[in-house]
């Protein structure tokens, strides 16, 4: 179908990923444990619990990913095939930094990313990094309790410092801290560890716990934002730094001015990370509600300096669902992003309950630029689905294209019709991979089929799905025919 738009000379079609979710090989090359090697198998009814240890004969999806460790010549060069200009992934962090806090950086994890990142270019592919991306080394959650210790935030920098000055000569798009807004959901265990190390804290500690994690975590990527220019300064190369965040539009639950309300303030309390990383600066109405919670977090006055000198090039953001809301009775406007939502009944939803909303993307698109006026980048958008291969090695994965294609289509008319400066389009995840929230690889997200289950099995072959012809023809036609 003709979308009867084209997108801007050079705009980046491709697709994502994050280290952990896809590389395998989780202890090859000295690599160190991260908080994604402790994590079992869930599934969309059993949350993914979380080991101390690793314990042998633990299923740990994580451990095996696809193998793209080994794998990934091969498969940069069906992602060639498919057309992609820029393929996004993380660098894990253990990798570099085993535990996290040693002086020196592990050369062999150092040598595996330069490979990587020259194989990529060798394809014509531009690489896009993501610094933290749900891989915290799992030492520093033990040994030091994770962000809500400022010495993990200097750890983290030391990491990122470490990585941009080695590949900032061939990485340009960078990335701090991936969906950093999924910790609004404090009172759920899951974002509190992926985003922040926080485990085994008092349940009544959480909601400010989380404050102060991500404050370090927001000083941090704007220290981080500022080495990197400087360093880009020394390469003589173009580095850019962004924030990420998951934008999962709040509307109102009804026109009933109480619920409009409500939505207003679940928008500001889910963004206000984009606010700190745009503007520099925390909103009144946030300052004042942790006064109202007698909150007393360690935020300095140095700190704020560098918050305000330091904001991002670009805001890039995942998207996938959105959600509505009402209003409480609740005078401070308190948003519980676990107990607040009610269904949209215009909108269906994915085999995992999230809401579809194609719409919604022109619209967080709108709201985000008449709130920070930052070109953005759009990271991550796409469709978990249970898919079935057939006896010829086929994948009819037509409701894929179909979300795509409407999604696709909201996102030109927001650059298109509306003018909005978007860098790219990398949707979840090109390739199968593991799932991040529920550790499963039946919920499947590619253009390129991997044979494995949920338990490793399978032949590790690659396939080509019915989404991989359609893709290859909207980047050829630069989006006009979807
Ligand atoms: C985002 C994450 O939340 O959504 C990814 O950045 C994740 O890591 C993606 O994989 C899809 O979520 P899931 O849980 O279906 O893998």
């Amino acid at each position: 179908m003709s979308s009867g738009y084209k997108m801007p000379d050079g705009f980046l079609w491709g697709s994502a990923v994050a280290a952990h979710q896809l590389e395998g090989a989780w202890d090859v090359d000295g690599k160190g444990v991260s908080i994604a090697d402790v994590m079992l198998a869930g599934n969309k009814d059993t949350p993914r619990v979380v080991t101390d240890t690793v314990e042998p004969g633990g299923n740990y999806p994580n451990h095996r990913g696809i193998d793209f460790y080994h794998t990934y010549p091969q498969d940069f060069k069906m992602m060639k095939e498919l057309g992609l200009k820029a393929f996004r992934t993380s660098i894990a962090w253990t990798r570099i930094f085993p535990n996290g806090d040693e002086e020196e950086p592990n050369e062999a994890g150092l040598k595996f990313y330069d490979n990587m990142i020259d194989e990529m270019l060798a394809n014509d592919i531009e690489p896009v990094i993501t610094l933290s991306h749900f891989e915290i080394p799992y030492h520093l959650v033990t040994e030091y309790g994770g962000f809500s210790n400022r010495k993990v935030a200097d750890f983290f920098v030391k990491f990122a410092d470490t990585v941009i000055r080695r590949y900032g000569d061939r990485v340009k798009y960078w990335m701090t801290f991936n969906e950093i807004t999924n910790q609004t959901a404090w009172m759920d265990p899951h974002p509190m560890l992926q985003n922040s190390g926080l485990k085994d804290y008092a349940e009544d500690d959480a909601q400010e716990l989380m404050y102060q994690a991500s404050h370090y975590e927001l000083v941090a990527s704007a220290l981080v934002t500022k080495h990197a220019h400087e360093i880009a300064a020394e390469l003589h190369a173009d580095i850019q730094v962004g924030c990420m965040l998951s934008m999962n539009p709040v509307y109102p639950a009804s026109t009933k001015p109480e619920d409009i309300l409500m939505a207003q303030r679940a928008m500001q309390t889910r963004y206000y990370w984009g606010d700190v990383h745009a503007t520099g600066h925390y909103p009144n109405w946030l300052k004042n509600f942790w006064q109202h919670k007698g909150f007393h977090l360690d935020i300095t006055e140095e700190d704020e300096t560098i918050l305000a000198e330091n904001t991002v090039d670009y805001v890039a953001f995942s998207y996938y669902m959105s959600w509505t809301v009402s209003d409480t009775g609740d005078e401070w406007l308190e948003y519980n992003e676990d107990e607040n939502h009610g269904d949209n009944p215009f909108l269906e939803k994915s085999d995992w309950g999230w809401q579809i909303d194609p719409v919604g993307i022109r619209w967080a698109m709108n709201w985000m630029w008449d709130r920070w006026h930052k070109p953005m980048f759009i990271v991550e958008n796409g469709f978990g689905a249970y898919d079935k291969l057939t006896e010829n090695g086929e994948v009819h994965d037509d409701y894929r294209i179909s979300y795509f294609q409407r999604h696709i289509k909201a996102m030109e008319q927001a650059v298109v019709l509306d003018g909005i400066p978007l860098y790219g389009y990398l949707p979840w995840s090109g390739i199968d991979i593991v799932s991040a929230s529920t550790g499963e690889m039946l919920k499947r997200y590619g253009f390129i089929y991997v044979d494995l289950d949920d338990m490793g099995e399978g032949t590790g072959k690659r396939y080509y799905k019915d989404s991989f012809k359609w893709y290859q023809k909207v980047i050829s036609s630069n989006g006009a025919d979807l």
